[in-house]
């Protein structure tokens, strides 16, 4: 069964309360909690702030994708916030092994996010280190663009360096799933799916994520 984590970006922020209560009445596992800076990426999401506002919303766990440039200036912050996750792009991080280092002294688990263009392979010397790879199947920025197909040789190839290596480290897979190409993504080695509009846009979102975790 794949982990479910619904990105609170599509989600309607001027009925956040329930939002948040419909996930957690549902059987999503995770918060995906999208952090952008116009910088790395361009566009501009939330910070900190917020997510103090959803951990005080649910006991689920809080999974914060942070796609900025120097995270290691905000990952305190992002702690004290209430963060379980924290996410960092390898593109955006000139001492990657500094910046993981730092994200597990803070006491939460460290995942790191690779662009659609960055091979799996830069992953290779870090992977012991790491909780979770964050696979981007679209370029980072906006949700409700097209899954990137290629992305799904790069789970396999990622899922045969996790097993060879006899590592625990969970693959995540933003951008673009739908239930149509979830069951592929599953199939070639995914273990977190993360979905917004396909949850959020949905006529029935709490069924919606009901299909995808039975896949
Ligand atoms: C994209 C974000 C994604 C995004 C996914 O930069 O990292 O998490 O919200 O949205 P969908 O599922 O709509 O592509
Ligand atoms: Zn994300």
């Amino acid at each position: 069964m794949p982990i479910i984590a619904p990105s609170l970006l599509a989600a309607n922020f001027i009925n956040l309360e329930a939002e948040c209560k419909m996930l957690n009445e549902s059987q999503a596992d995770w918060f995906h909690l999208d952090v952008m800076d116009g910088r790395f990426v361009p566009n501009i999401s939330f910070g900190p702030m917020l997510i103090e506002v959803f951990r005080k919303a649910t006991t689920k766990v809080c999974d914060v994708h942070l796609m900025i440039e120097e995270p290691e200036k905000y990952a305190e912050a992002f702690k004290k916030a209430g963060a379980d996750i924290l996410t960092v792009h390898i593109e955006a991080c000139k001492h990657l092994h500094r910046n993981i280092q730092q994200i597990k002294s803070l006491g939460m688990q460290a995942g790191v996010a690779v662009n659609p263009h960055t091979p799996v392979e830069s992953l290779k010397d870090i992977l012991a280190d790491i909780d979770m790879v964050c696979l981007m199947s679209v370029n980072p920025g906006f949700g409700g663009q097209s899954f990137i197909p290629y992305t799904l040789t790069k789970i396999k190839q990622l899922r045969s360096m996790i097993d060879e290596q006899l590592l625990n480290v969970k693959i995540e897979i933003d951008g673009g799933v739908t239930l149509e190409n979830a069951p592929s993504i599953i199939d070639a080695g995914a273990h977190v799916l993360v979905a917004g509009n396909t949850v959020f846009k949905a006529t029935d979102p709490k069924a919606t994520i009901a299909a995808l975790k039975a896949l």
